[in-house]
């Protein structure tokens, strides 16, 4: 029986190690473009279940991100008018798109709970994580 990781496993640890040392990341996770269809699935994630699993391309900060294929930070989420809410607690949220091969295949979308949390800093850090995870999948 083999004792590596899956892929799965291995997101499910970068959120993981996310959540746990930053300590306005509340809320961890990966979406996936889904197939050959115009939306996003949800992944391996920390923080509170989300009803969203499935977010068509265009809606909310991540599906915006899938047509953008930029990273999309968010200050403050109520001054949003294209934002799918997943909880209450939630004040700032930041999308970093995955490319393979030059194709926006997925995300890392982490929300905070403190205002206006997310620097320069944050999105060089997660483009490096995002470019990891790329040569994993
Ligand atoms: N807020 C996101 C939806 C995903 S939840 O944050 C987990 C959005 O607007 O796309």
């Amino acid at each position: 029986e083999s004792t590596e990781k899956t892929v799965d496993e291995r997101l499910l640890k970068v959120c993981q190690l996310l959540e746990e040392n930053i300590s306005y990341y509340n809320w961890v996770g990966f979406y996936f473009k889904n197939g050959d269809k115009e939306e996003l699935k949800l992944g391996p994630y920390v923080g509170a279940p989300t009803d969203h699993t499935i977010i068509p391309f265009g809606k909310g900060i991540c599906g915006q991100v899938a047509v953008s294929n930029e990273n999309f930070v968010v200050p403050d989420v109520s001054a949003q008018d294209n934002y799918i809410a997943c909880s209450i607690t939630v004040k700032a949220e930041i999308v970093i798109p995955i490319f393979v091969n030059g194709q926006n295949i997925g995300q890392i979308d982490i929300d905070s709970n403190t205002p206006d949390p997310f620097t320069d800093k944050d999105e060089r850090f997660l483009e490096f994580v995002c470019a990891k995870v790329a040569s994993i999948l």
